[in-house]
């Protein structure tokens, strides 16, 4: 599908992300050299920023099998078992959101990380007996929003820790142009770095933008998308001039007019909007730290002057 294809499949083609690239572009060449699995590799940060497209870049420049599963989906230890011995040699398995594994499963993944082997339980009682399981040699690519949610054995056996950064404008307009040449259609200069400027770092919401944006171009009978029909695009799926949506606002005016901008807990103002805790702190709070709209307290959230500046409303004192 064209949705498949928008994800770079080389290094080469990835866009962004410079310093990760550069490091793994190293390791992987050097273990190719001494025809060794890649060390297991942990990707965190925010949602959107391409770790599972880094992921299977990983296997295809390693010239290996790329497995995929997530930390939720795996429940018990021998669901785990039966992944992980039905792997090549070298296979890359990339587990989302490794932090959500089960720990009775995490334990069984210490071994089989370390020294490629499995101790599975049979049995109950005293009749129970482990038997041990050789796995082949295979690289784990874990992700994670953020690495502090991972326990700290399970972070100590990763050898490559690579933190995904929000993108800068340029990048994303490189990626909203090369998107819109895999639709097949025409984007002006000032249209791409106006989607670039207003999806958050994230070339998955620029992407998704760019899509609607599309559909009115294309009704509209446009050659090219033009900074018109982008602006009415991004109006109309209530995208601010900064980037911020529906949600952002809903939090960041809930702070203001609910709590006189703060500070408030994360699950004060989580209830008071309707929204997940954690679809806030993973989603919606760290574009609005990085653009310094937001602070985080010992005593909870607080809205800064910048921010109340962009609502053009006047702050507390
Ligand atoms: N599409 C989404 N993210 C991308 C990236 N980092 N490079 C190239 N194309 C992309």
């Amino acid at each position: 599908t064209v949705e498949l294809s928008l994800r770079p499949t080389t290094l080469n083609q990835y866009i962004g992300q410079n310093k990760v690239k550069e490091n793994l572009h190293i390791f992987i060449q050097a273990a190719r050299m001494r025809e060794e699995p890649l060390d297991h590799v942990l990707l965190y940060g925010p949602p959107g920023l391409g770790k599972t497209t880094l992921a299977a870049i990983i296997a295809n420049e390693m010239g290996v099998q790329f497995r995929s599963t997530s930390g939720p989906a795996i429940e018990r230890a021998g669901d785990l078992a039966a992944i992980l011995s039905s792997l090549e040699p070298g296979d890359v398995l990339f587990i989302d959101e490794v932090h959500r594994l089960p720990r009775s499963v995490e334990e069984v993944l210490y071994p089989a990380m370390e020294d490629f082997f499995l101790d599975i339980v049979i049995g109950t009682g005293p009749s129970a007996r482990s038997v041990r399981i050789d796995l082949p040699p295979f690289t784990l690519v874990g992700a994670t929003t953020r690495a502090g949610l991972l326990s700290a054995p399970l972070r100590d056996r990763f050898g490559v820790l690579s933190r995904l950064e929000f993108y800068e404008a340029k990048d994303l307009c490189s990626i909203v142009e090369r998107t819109a040449e895999i639709f097949q259609t025409t984007i002006s200069k000032e249209s791409a770095a106006e989607v670039a400027s207003r999806s958050r770092g994230t070339p998955r919401i620029a992407n998704r933008l760019l899509k609607r944006i599309r559909d009115i171009s294309q009704v509209r009978g446009e050659e090219e998308i033009s900074l018109s029909t982008t602006e009415l695009a991004l109006e109309m799926l209530q995208v601010d001039d900064v980037g911020l949506d529906h949600i952002d606002h809903k939090f960041l005016k809930g702070i203001i007019d609910g709590f006189q901008g703060g500070p408030v807990g994360l699950d004060t103002i989580a209830a008071t909007i309707g929204e997940e805790s954690q679809t806030i702190e993973d989603v919606y709070e760290p574009y609005l730290l990085q653009i310094g709209f937001i602070q985080r307290t010992p005593r909870g959230r607080v809205v800064t002057p910048k921010a109340y500046n962009h609502f053009g409303i006047k702050g507390p004192e």
